[in-house]
């Protein structure tokens, strides 16, 4: 158990306590982005107000507190998520920009035809960069099938494995569908061919405890703002013997070893990687809501939100006349589903007049949309602060849409 109640947890949200069209907030676009509790507000205040300087420049006593500061977050991420060392973090925007640097560095180092394995359940963040790379640098895009219930076809996968495949990437957790891949088989099978392996890791990581090191995938993406951190925030995992023999992303300030007019060299793990004054506040933002995480602890993270999905699922197939889309034998906690007869644009919108709030749409995948034939779904995601009394909020709000669409 937590060593906090629910009642205690949703205290440190503040936002969950305010109005929306003059109704009691639901949150249920955790999956677009999560709330962010007092704590890491707070640090991140504290941080402005009280310890902000440049890092790894002056020999000011405030310039090296931020540094500490801001190498401590590092530490706190890497050893939070199992990572070997701290140098194999590099902080982010978020998880698009840790697979565009992957998809920038490993383009200028793979030969022509080298091939790149995705499935159709991939975000465009994990889709569009890969077919940049392939257009620019003569590479080919190779992409596994989905079936009906929203699972990769694990036997097309084998099959488009073969020698020329030299990176695997692909989402932990589906953001569209909520299907929980089987990434361990994925990298095993991968690495059987010797490709690299990249995971999308924006929606895993907010559910389930992670160990990178054990996992054994080369790279692991992960966005703060979906870990209850701040927006603009993330890091990219990088085991260091392949990270570390990576040509750097973007030029600039704090990634070089030497500049003369000439010629430039760079520095090694992490900072290669890392150009430019760094997002520090958001850094020792997403350590703090990493605390907080560890704070409320997976147990009860997982039983809660394992609570949430079978209910939802429970009152929805009570409810009759819905499509889900996305029936995987392991699921995260969110049901993508439509609601026969209607648009899920008009019962999304009749949902947010009675205040609660769903995503609506293809959820930046529209393969898997066109795969289903449709145009978008509803798509209610559950964070560990949520309660089933909001989910009977939420089949009254959408009782009501049914009622008034038909
Ligand atoms: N990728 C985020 C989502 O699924 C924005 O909503």
């Amino acid at each position: 158990m937590s060593v906090k109640t629910l009642a205690e947890i949703r205290a440190d949200f503040p936002i969950l306590e305010r109005k929306v069209h003059g109704q009691d907030l639901v949150y249920f676009d955790n999956a677009a982005s999560a709330q962010k509790p007092r704590q890491v507000v707070d640090r991140i205040s504290h941080y402005y107000l009280h310890q902000h300087a440049n890092v790894h420049r002056g020999v000011h006593a405030l310039s090296q507190e931020a540094t500490d500061a801001f190498e401590a977050a590092r530490r706190r991420i890497a050893d939070f998520f199992g990572a070997a060392s701290d140098r194999e973090i590099i902080f982010t925007t978020g998880t698009t920009n840790g697979i565009n640097l992957i998809a920038s560095s490993l383009g200028k180092m793979l030969e022509k035809g080298s091939e790149i394995v995705i499935t159709q359940m991939e975000h465009h963040s994990n889709m569009v960069p890969w077919q940049m790379m392939c257009e620019d640098r003569g590479m080919v895009l190779r992409v596994v099938p989905i079936d009906e219930r929203g699972q990769i076809n694990m036997e097309a996968f084998q099959n488009t494995l073969n020698s020329k495949t030299r990176l695997v990437a692909v989402n932990h957790v589906s953001n569209s569908l909520g299907t929980i891949n089987p990434v361990e088989e994925i990298i095993r099978l991968a690495k059987g061919v010797g490709s690299l392996v990249l995971i999308d890791g924006a929606q895993s990581a907010p559910h389930m405890k992670l160990n990178l090191k054990e996992l054994g995938a080369d790279f692991y993406a992960v966005s703060g703002h979906k870990i209850f951190g701040p927006t603009g925030t993330g890091f990219l995992y990088g085991k260091e013997e392949v990270l570390g023999n990576m040509p750097p992303y973007m030029g600039g300030g704090e990634m070089i070893d030497r500049v003369t007019i000439e010629k430039s060299t760079y520095q090694g793990l992490p900072f290669r990687f890392e150009a430019g004054t760094p997002n520090m506040a958001g850094a020792i933002g997403m350590a703090s809501a990493v605390d907080y995480m560890e704070e409320v602890g997976f147990d009860f993270i997982q039983k809660q939100e394992e609570e949430l999905l079978q209910y939802a699922i429970k009152e929805l197939n009570n409810f009759g006349g819905i499509r889900f889309i996305g029936e995987a034998e392991k699921r995260a906690s969110l049901v993508s589903f439509l609601v026969e007869g209607t648009h899920p644009y008009d019962v999304g919108s009749l949902l947010d007049q009675q205040g609660i709030a769903v995503r609506t749409g293809h959820h930046c995948t529209e393969p898997v949309m066109d795969f289903f034939g449709i145009p978008g779904t509803l798509r209610a995601s559950f964070a560990f602060y949520n309660t089933t009394e909001e989910i009977d909020r939420m089949m009254v709000a959408l009782d009501r849409a049914r009622k008034m669409l038909s």
